[in-house]
This record gives structure tokens, C-alpha cells and sequence, in this order.
């Protein structure tokens, strides 16, 4: 079979970078090998993120770049398919045809599994009217997991799992129920199955995926369903995977099984993504989160309680339509009660086709501006703090590539902190191992630490 060259361009969140995955393994079959830059690619997918304005921007100036590669490799006899997937495709569709007619393929994040029928649609298209305008976006999440093959390839030391898909919650600024569709768990059989596969390529580390993974209800194989601290005990069962991470959760949806989880099973890292958006009870209402601030601290509170080396991040949003001074003050307030050791934080985006993008009081960009700059002064603040108090603290380090520098690891603490030490000759032997190191300083964006040996499964406490 003749080797195609694919290249995929991922953005948005960690399910696309699955997704991405998973499409490679679809085409593998079909004689395409992915390459790392877009020239001469044969098919270039762009894996699409529609959550913030920009993103949406982004896809089409990266389309208009396309279309000169395109044309370069038409004047050269060769032919170029682009493909837009993901989020934006989804809530786009046809639209995105007329606006960019270099695209040749619109599929949704529901509807990858038909790839290879897809682009021999595509195909012929192309040769019979040479015009090719095939869209797929239908949203039943529920056919896509029994038709995807299994990985192709190892994943690598930390990968990523889907388990649940698509989100019933419908906060009012959020497009995600409709571009990923309603709520849909795998059955818990698929996923064991799944994660042993990978464990037996080489993963030591799986992060579990899902717009809402912690409202998990896979089919558990006797008429009735598991939820995620279960799933996440039966994982702990295999033998090589050390390290369990989930995201991203909702507050909602943590419940005292889950929570008790975090104290039994020591293969779940001791870091929690857990977004709150605000720390106003009238905002949260408004934003449909059905949660108060206080219902959120005291989630912390217990599960810091069953693990107390917990560490949180979160999201926030600022400048929610309405929100006033004394809103933004309480989200500061639970900011500073809470203690973050890192988080991410956005402007509000109005977006097409959700509640809150119809009201009236918006807030204005300036306003909207400062108050993120005060809310990201404080979120480093208490990162820099949290990266702190971990110089001369012992952490086990999974040593996952080679750095910049000779003879240097990179890796990840239990916390998420990439982490740099020096393996010298040993480099090649202690990639992809799970090694105690000596935290001795910190830099911009990373921890440096001395290699101390190997660790035992349970992090430091
Ligand atoms: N399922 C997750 C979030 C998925 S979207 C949850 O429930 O928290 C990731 C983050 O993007 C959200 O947590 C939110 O902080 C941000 N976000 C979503 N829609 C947004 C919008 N319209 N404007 C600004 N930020 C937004
Ligand atoms: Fe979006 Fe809310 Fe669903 Fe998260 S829970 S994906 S923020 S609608
Ligand atoms: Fe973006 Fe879709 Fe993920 S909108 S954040 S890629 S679910």
C-alpha cells in the first residue's frame, strides 16, 4: 500500500489530544503515517476547539495557510485533503465549507470512526467534480467507542483515556453540550480492557477523560453501573499502573465514594483539577453551576481530609455577565481560602448559541481585563508558594523524556510540577521510571531536583 503522510493539529482540551490519537490509529490501516509538519502532508486534520472566541479565529487563519500548501502541492501534480474536526467543526458544519472552500472534509468529535469512509467520499468528490464538501457532525456519542480499533501504537509513558463523553450540564457560557452531545459513560469492561493494553505498551501513568469524568456510570457488567471511585479502584488492580489521574471533574459530581478513593487507593495522584468558575453564589447561579461556594469548599475541605497532600487547581471565569465588584471580591475571597497550586483563568467569552451570550449586562472588556490581571497576580502568588515549600522535600518523579541538556530527565511530581534532574550515563536506563528526587530549587516554569533512587508506589507525604 502506497505511505500517505497525515499531520494533525490539535487544539483545545486533552479529549482532542485523545481524539487526535485515535484518529492516527484509524488511518494507520489505511497506509498514513503522521509527520510533524503540514508541508506536502498528504490529509492535514485540524482537531478543533471552539470553548473561547479566539480559538475559532485561530482555525481559520490556520486554514488560510493551508490553502497556499494546498495549491504549492496541486502545481506540483500532488493533492492535499483538508480535514476540520473537533468542536468548532461541530458547531460550524456546513458553515465553515462557505467560508473556507479550501476545506474539503467537516467531521464532529462524534463521527471520527468514519474517517476512512469519509475520505473516500472526499476523494471522489475531488476527482469527479473537483470539489469535495462532505460534512459529518451527527452527535449520538454513543456508537463512536465500539467502532474506534485499538491503539496502534504505544501511548507513550503518561496517556490519556476517554471514559465518558459529552455533558448534560449546561452551564449558560458553555458550548460543550453541543459540540460533544449528551452524556455518555464507557462500560467499565472497555475501559480496564483499554488501560491493560496500554500498561502492557509501556503506560505507567493514565489520566482519565471526560467533559465531566466524575459523573462516570459505566456499565459494570451486572446489570447495574460503577461510578468513578470504583472504576478507579478496579484500574489500582493493574499490575505496572502506578499512577491514576482524572479530569476534568465537577463539583456537582464528587461523592463520598469518590472522595474516599482519594484516601485508599495511592496509585491516584494526590492533585485534583476541580474548576468552582467563581466564588459568587449569585454568579454560580447564574451560570447554572448548581453549587454554592460554600458547598465547594467544604468538597475540599473533605477531600483534603482523605488526602491531605492534596493539591487543587481550578478554572475561573471573570467578567460573567452582571458580575459587580462584590462578585469578583468573593471569587478572590475563595481563592485565598482555598489555595491553588495552579490554575487557569479566563475573560468570559460570550458564545453563539448559549444563554448567558444573550444577556444585556455584559461586562466591559477593561473591566473584565483588570480583574483578571488581580485574580492571575494571586493564582501565581500561591503557585510560586506551593513550588516553594516543595524545595527540600523527597518526590517521587516519573522521569517521562530527555531535557534540553545532556544526560537530563524531565518528569512529572505527583502534583503535576514538571521536574528536571540530571541522569547522566544513566539517562537511557531511568527514562520511563518512577525515581525519588530532591527538590533544590525553582525555576519559571519547572522544579530541579537530585536524583535519590527509586520509589516505592505511595508519593511522599
Ligand atoms: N467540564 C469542565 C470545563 C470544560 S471547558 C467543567 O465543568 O468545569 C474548560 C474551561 O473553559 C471551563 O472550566 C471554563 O473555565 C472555561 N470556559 C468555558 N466556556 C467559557 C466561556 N464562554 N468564556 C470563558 N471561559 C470559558
Ligand atoms: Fe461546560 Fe459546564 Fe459541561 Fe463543564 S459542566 S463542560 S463548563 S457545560
Ligand atoms: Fe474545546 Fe471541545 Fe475540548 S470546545 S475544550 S475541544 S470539548
Amino acid at each position: 500500500m502506497a505511505k500517505k503522510r497525515l499531520h494533525i493539529k490539535t487544539y483545545g482540551c486533552q479529549m482532542n489530544v485523545y481524539d487526535s490519537a485515535r484518529m492516527a490509529d484509524i488511518l494507520a490501516p489505511l497506509g498514513y503515517e503522521t509527520t510533524e509538519a503540514p508541508d506536502d502532508a498528504d490529509l492535514v486534520i485540524l482537531n478543533t476547539c471552539h470553548i473561547r472566541e479566539k480559538a475559532a479565529e485561530k482555525v481559520y487563519s490556520e486554514v488560510g495557510r493551508l490553502r497556499l500548501l494546498k495549491e504549492e502541492k496541486a502545481r506540483s501534480g500532488g493533492r492535499m485533503l483538508v480535514a476540520v474536526g473537533g468542536c468548532v467543526a461541530q458547531a460550524q458544519g456546513e458553515e465553515m465549507m462557505r467560508r473556507a472552500p479550501s476545506i474539503d472534509l467537516v467531521f464532529g468529535p462524534q463521527t471520527y470512526h468514519d474517517l476512512p469512509d469519509l475520505l473516500g467520499r472526499a476523494t471522489r468528490d475531488l476527482m469527479m467534480t473537483g470539489r469535495s464538501r462532505v460534512v459529518s457532525v451527527d452527535l449520538s456519542t454513543d456508537i463512536k467507542f465500539d467502532k474506534l480499533p485499538e491503539e496502534a501504537a504505544p501511548q507513550g509513558v503518561s496517556a490519556f483515556l476517554t471514559i465518558q463523553e459529552g455533558c448534560d450540564k449546561f452551564c449558560s457560557f458553555c458550548v460543550v453540550p453541543y459540540t460533544r452531545g449528551a452524556e455518555y459513560s464507557r462500560p467499565m469492561a472497555d475501559v480496564l480492557a483499554e488501560a491493560a493494553r496500554m500498561v502492557r505498551l509501556g503506560t505507567v501513568d493514565i489520566t482519565l477523560l471526560g467533559q465531566n469524568v466524575n459523573a462516570y456510570h459505566g456499565d459494570n457488567g451486572h446489570g447495574g453501573t460503577a461510578g468513578l471511585g470504583e472504576l478507579m479502584r478496579r484500574l489500582a488492580d493493574i499490575d505496572g499502573l502506578e499512577r491514576i489521574r482524572y479530569t476534568t471533574s465537577h463539583p456537582r459530581d464528587v461523592d463520598d465514594d469518590l472522595i474516599a478513593a482519594h484516601r485508599d487507593v495511592p496509585q491516584i495522584m494526590p492533585f485534583l483539577h476541580l474548576p468552582v468558575q467563581s466564588g459568587s453564589d449569585r454568579i454560580l447561579t447564574a451560570m447554572n453551576r448548581r453549587h454554592t461556594a460554600a458547598r465547594y469548599r467544604d468538597i475540599v475541605a473533605r477531600l483534603r481530609d482523605a488526602r491531605p497532600d492534596l493539591a487543587l487547581s481550578s478554572d475561573f471565569i471573570v467578567g460573567y455577565p452582571g458580575e459587580t465588584d462584590a462578585d469578583f471580591q468573593a471569587t478572590m475571597d475563595l481563592v485565598r481560602d482555598v489555595r491553588y497550586s495552579m490554575a487557569y483563568s479566563f475573560k468570559y467569552s460570550p458564545r453563539p448559541g448559549t444563554p448567558a451570550a444573550d444577556l444585556d449586562d455584559q461586562v466591559p472588556e477593561s473591566v473584565k481585563s483588570e480583574r483578571l490581571a488581580i485574580l492571575q497576580a494571586e493564582l501565581l502568588r500561591q503557585q510560586e508558594e506551593f513550588n516553594a515549600a516543595c524545595v527540600g522535600r523527597i518526590l517521587p518523579v516519573l522521569l517521562e523524556r530527555d531535557g534540553r541538556h545532556p544526560g537530563q530527565l524531565v518528569g512529572r511530581s505527583p502534583y503535576m510540577q514538571a521536574v528536571s534532574v540530571d541522569a547522566g550515563s544513566a539517562q537511557g536506563d531511568l527514562r520511563g521510571t518512577i525515581h525519588n528526587v530532591e527538590i533544590g530549587a525553582v525555576l519559571s516554569n519547572s522544579l530541579r531536583g537530585r536524583l535519590i533512587g527509586p520509589a516505592t508506589l505511595v508519593a511522599a507525604q
